[in-house]
């Protein structure tokens, strides 16, 4: 067993009452594991006192190469990790709506891997799907043009069954749109918008160590470090003014609780597909695995020298919201006078009418418990997780959808015990309602979506309209291990 401190918590499926198959028993004998519990590690919060950075921005002559690195994670002690262009994590791209992109890509890594632009809507070949990878040493060009409201984009690889290992060691970046919707309503920016992408990595001996067992495949695999922006415990000083935080959940399965050290409200003006309609002000905010947030926080009621934390808080999930943590530090250094007032209009989303849609598509998501019952092909190891009984296929089409069509697609995770935050490529979705489970939509689900949290025991219908170009796409659960594992089919729009 590795050398890491767990949490058993009481959990939800009790291996007993299943029929089990015999060599799955005796896997799961070998892997000590306690199917009758969730594991999850401990976070350990550090010291606060590293400072926090950001990444490059690119604005023009992009291009990007994946490369081996050494960066000092904990304790300096050099650590090897992956990196676009640079140390660890990729370097933040910014381009205006309706522009052209050009980005010359280089594979410096000793194995394939590929780009993919989370949230943007571009052509199937310039889309990162998993057959198309860039193998060891050779080199891409991405080209495509944006036409798509601002927003919180990000990049990351998606070789099929490698994605979750290149990410966790590095392998991520922002991509953001601007437009002049966004423009005119003059939210805070350059020092006063920050970038925080956190993930938590798992650190022995200061290197990063990715080795996922079967039990953290079926939980998804978490760390004791919570990194922002690469750096383990960071702290960053605020002065007394409105900031705009845009937040990407970059880790492998952690969901986060969002929220401040000492409860005070802030307003979500933004999710993965760009500005809601209006600000919702709440005192936590979920965010799964691939979904991004964009708020306000006022730190204007504070004076010089407080201390505040941004921190995760427990919520009702299993083993994943027991704990409650301190991500980073903002600590006022400064009062100064500031007239920003959060406008109460951002943008105007139009829901999609239900009744345009041509077809319902009831997709049914199972986790390794679930998938063990209906899927005894003694594969052990791979495919435990799958959408409609399948594992991924590269080849196999398993959905046909007409270009620019309509329609509701149904996240069914009714029987589930595993969390499962749902991606699609290809477009930006509405998420319609929420069966079973927390029962509502969150204030970040009333904007456009490229992901969403399928909670335990909960159905999410979504709906969304395809594009007019044709293509096949990808759709997956964004817990990298539960990817990796299968649980990702093809659509295809024709
Ligand atoms: Cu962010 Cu298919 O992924
Ligand atoms: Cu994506
Ligand atoms: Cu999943």
């Amino acid at each position: 067993m590795k050398r890491r401190e767990f949490v058993k918590l009481s959990g939800v499926a009790a291996a007993s009452t299943m029929l089990i198959h015999p060599v799955l028993q005796s896997c799961m004998d070998n892997m000590n594991m306690n199917m009758g519990s969730n594991t999850v590690i401990v976070v350990k919060e550090g010291a606060f006192t590293s400072p926090l950075a950001f990444p490059n921005v690119m604005t023009s002559n992009f291009s990007l190469s994946a490369n081996g690195n050494t960066v000092n994670l904990l304790n300096n002690q050099t650590a090897s990790v992956l990196g676009y262009s640079g140390s660890i994590l990729g370097p933040t791209m910014k381009i205006d709506k309706g522009s052209n992109v050009s980005i010359p890509f280089q594979n410096n890594l000793s194995e394939e891997t590929n780009v993919h632009w989370h949230g943007l809507l571009v052509p199937q070949n310039m889309d990162g799907h998993p057959k198309d990878v860039v193998q060891s040493g050779a080199s891409f060009n991405f080209d495509f043009t944006l036409n798509q409201r601002a927003g919180t984009y990000w990049y990351h690889p998606h070789p099929h069954g490698k994605t979750a290992r290149q990410v966790f060691m590095g392998l991520a970046g922002f991509f953001i749109v601007n437009d002049d919707e966004e423009k005119n309503l003059n939210l805070p920016s350059s020092d006063q918008e920050l970038l925080l992408v956190i993930q938590d990595k798992l650190i022995e001996n200061g290197q990063l160590n990715y080795s996922p067992s079967m039990s953290e495949i079926m939980t998804g695999y978490t760390g004791e470090y919570v990194l922002v922006n690469g750096i383990y415990a960071p702290t960053h000083a605020v002065a007394t003014k409105y900031y705009r935080f845009r937040i990407l959940n970059g880790s492998t399965a952690r969901v986060y609780n969002l929220a401040l050290s000492d409860n005070q409200s802030f307003e979500v003006i933004g999710a993965d597909g760009g500005l809601l309609s209006q600000p919702a002000t709440v005192n936590s905010l979920l965010l799964g695995p691939g979904e991004r947030a964009d708020i306000l926080l006022n730190f204007k009621n504070y004076t010089v020298g407080k201390e505040i934390y941004l921190k995760n808080k427990t919520f009702s999930g299993g083993a994943q919201g027991q704990q409650e943590f301190k991500i980073m530090k903002f600590v006022v250094n400064q009062a100064v006078d500031e007239t920003f007032t959060v406008p109460s209009q951002l943008s105007v989303i139009q829901p999609i009418s239900t009744a345009s849609s041509s077809k319902t598509r009831i997709m049914k998501i199972k986790g390794m418990m679930e998938g063990m019952s209906g899927n005894m092909d003694g594969n052990m190891g791979s495919g435990m997780h799958t959408i409609n009984n399948k594992v991924y296929d590269l080849d196999r089409i398993d959905e046909t959808v007409e270009a620019g069509a309509t329609e509701i697609w149904e996240f069914d995770n009714s029987n589930g015990d595993e969390i499962h935050p749902m991606h699609i490529h290809g477009v930006q979705f509405q998420v319609i309602e929420r069966i079973g489970g927390r029962g509502s939509l969150i204030a970040t689900e009333k904007g456009w979506k490229d992901t969403v949290l399928v909670m335990q025991r909960e159905r999410v219908k979504v709906i969304m309209t395809v594009p007019q170009e044709k293509g096949i796409f990808v759709f997956h659960c964004h817990n990298l291990e539960h990817e990796d594992d299968g649980m990702m089919l093809n659509y295809e729009i024709v």
